[in-house]
């Protein structure tokens, strides 16, 4: 069977580090066909919605989704579904995906580069589990007058589902847990810390289950990074301290994601944003979509071989020092997709 992945390169440097990943596969993987399609401020301006119904159609069938990145200052004041965000939240709902898999590892070339001291990021190797599609994000929102809210709700199910997820994934690695939650506080992250206890105990007898309340886990990840193996959270905290956690391996732009449900089709983007503020001057660091990219071969198309080559030649890249200037370098975004090609 002829596999299939639609590029949805999005705004601002969306489209360049997408390039970069269109550099790649078409050198590593000349046969798997790439449909592109709108998304984000791209899909408002052309369609008036920023997650049109052609682009899910053209997902339909397909084993992966590469995204770019969506927003922008010209899009701040678009309200419902023509804000850019939220054609990538109704994107994320819509294939089901409720669990972020954002890997924050720190190469030994890299741990230099970020504010922290080498001594204590060095060797890191952190994966995160965020949840994906509950949470603050999809519950009731509303404005009076003088007034805001946005509810926070997860179901037992939401929580479970994930917190599987994540403990799987941990007995493959180091076999430790941590939940991130503010359990001393807040009603939802009560019945995480619960039902993640419950998981663990009837299911995951050999894991070592860590709780950990989220101010805390700011701070403890900047000074004992080496002690985490996975960590799983709710949706805004994970949102936050992937950002946070992204300086411990040099810089935002290197770090990519994978977004997995129950369903067929995976969704891979960076963590980053669209940057406005180095969009359209080939400043962008691609490696972070080209990771995405590798998570994908991986995972949803299991093509490991191509995987492992690809980021074997990211590695090589990083050593001769072609990178970006967020990494301390001089090369723009194509230089370090082309370098990535050379050796491939
Ligand atoms: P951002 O992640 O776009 O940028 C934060 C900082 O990191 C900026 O200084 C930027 O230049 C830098 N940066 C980010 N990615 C980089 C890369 N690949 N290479 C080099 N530098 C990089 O966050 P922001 O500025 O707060 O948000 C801008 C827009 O992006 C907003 O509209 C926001 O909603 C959106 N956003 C989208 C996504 C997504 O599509 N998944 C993620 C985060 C933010
Ligand atoms: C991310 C982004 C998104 C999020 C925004 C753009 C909706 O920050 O992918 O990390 O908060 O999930
Ligand atoms: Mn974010």
């Amino acid at each position: 069977m002829s596999q299939r992945i639609v590029l949805l390169p999005g705004d601002g440097i969306g489209p360049e580090v997408c390039a970069a990943g269109r550099h790649v596969l078409d050198t590593l993987a000349p046969d798997l066909s790439v449909d592109e399609h709108l998304i984000g401020g791209a899909a408002v301006d052309a369609t008036g919605i920023a997650l049109p119904q052609k682009t899910l159609d053209a997902i339909e069938g397909a084993q992966a989704v590469l995204l770019g990145a969506v927003g922008g200052p010209q899009w701040a004041d678009q309200v419902g579904a023509s804000r850019p965000e939220a054609g990538l939240l109704a994107l994320r709902r819509h294939l089901g995906v409720y669990a972020n898999l954002r890997p924050i590892v720190v190469r030994p070339g890299l741990a230099q580069l970020g504010p922290i001291k080498p001594e204590i990021s060095a060797g890191a190797d952190i994966l995160f589990v965020r949840e994906l599609t509950g949470g603050l994000y999809f519950g009731d929102k509303g404005r009076t007058a003088h007034n805001a809210y946005d509810n926070c709700q997860y179901s037992k199910r939401e929580i479970e589902r994930v917190v599987r997820m994540a403990a799987n994934l941990a007995l493959d690695r180091r076999g430790k847990l941590t939940l991130v939650d503010k359990a001393n506080v807040l009603e939802t992250s009560r019945l995480w810390r619960e039902v993640t206890q419950a998981v663990i105990a009837e299911a995951f007898p050999d894991l070592t289950l860590e709780c950990l309340l989220v101010d805390a886990a700011a701070m403890h990840l900047l000074t004992r990074p080496r002690d985490f193996d996975v960590i799983v959270t709710e949706n805004l905290f994970g949102d936050i301290l992937t950002d946070e956690a992204s300086v411990l391996a040099g810089a935002l732009g290197v770090i990519p994601s994978a977004s997995l449900g129950d369903g067929p089709c995976g969704l891979y983007e960076p963590i980053h944003g669209s940057a406005p503020d180095i969009a359209g001057q080939d400043k962008a660091n691609p490696l972070g979509l080209l990771e995405s990219l590798a998570m994908l071969l991986d995972l949803s198309l299991n093509r490991p071989d191509e995987a492992s080559r690809l980021r074997t030649a990211i590695t090589g890249v990083i050593d001769d020092g072609v990178t970006t200037a967020d990494l301390g370098g001089e090369a723009g975004t194509h230089a370090v997709a082309e370098a990535v090609c050379q050796r491939l």
